[in-house]
């Protein structure tokens, strides 16, 4: 376990820090060099996925943004999907609730995901954006959890493994909660009710 890198105090709905701010920015700047390794002299199109991916896509493109040898141009687009409600588990349901504004056809395009987790959200977004015939189509994650796949999906480029324990921060969220904390922290079980 870590603690946050900054003064800041740990929320005290947590248990733990994760990932702390310096962790994450490692592992963006790990993401950035492999996107930029895979695209070098072309334009990207960097598709984050709302509303978790939302600091992930920030961070990562102005990383990329001026890497050599790296794309030429980085273009920014958003998703909406959801899969979890307000539950702590998956529904196993994916809804495209925003589309892209960009065109896919023709383009290289990288999916930013803060998590992967059971993977039928990755699997979803896979299939719908290939169906638009992308000139490649690859995935980027901040945050792997394999433990509870069902999806036979992985992502082609990965920031971090994450322990099977309930996360929030840094988009990640419990209720819409938590999502602006910019560390990565374990939830204390007595905040949220498992079905389970
Ligand atoms: C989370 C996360 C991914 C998805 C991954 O989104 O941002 O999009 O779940 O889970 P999976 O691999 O089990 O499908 P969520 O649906 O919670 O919406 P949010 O991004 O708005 O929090």
């Amino acid at each position: 376990m870590t603690t946050p890198a900054s003064a800041r105090a740990l929320h005290p709905d947590l248990e733990c820090v994760l990932f702390n701010e310096a962790e994450i920015a490692a592992a963006i700047r790990s993401l950035a060099e492999q996107i930029a390794r895979d695209h070098v002299g072309h334009d990207v199109l960097l598709l984050g996925v709302l509303k978790g991916a939302v600091h992930v896509l920030s961070d990562l493109a102005r990383e990329l943004d001026g890497l050599k040898p790296g794309p030429a141009r980085v273009y920014l687009d958003l998703m909406a999907v959801s899969s979890y409600g307000n539950a702590s588990r998956s529904s196993g349901e994916v809804r495209l609730i925003q589309d892209t504004t960009h065109a896919i056809e023709g383009r290289r395009v990288v999916i930013v995901e803060d998590i992967i987790d059971n993977g039928l959200t990755l699997s979803y977004l896979n299939a719908l954006l290939s169906a638009r015939k992308p000139l490649s189509l690859r995935s980027a994650v901040l945050l792997d959890k394999p433990y509870r796949r069902i999806a036979g999906v992985k992502a082609d480029y990965v920031g971090l493994t994450c322990p099977d324990e309930f996360i929030v921060g840094y988009g990640l969220d419990y209720q819409e909660r938590y999502r602006t904390l910019p560390y990565i922290a374990k939830l204390r079980p007595d905040i949220f009710s498992d079905p389970e």
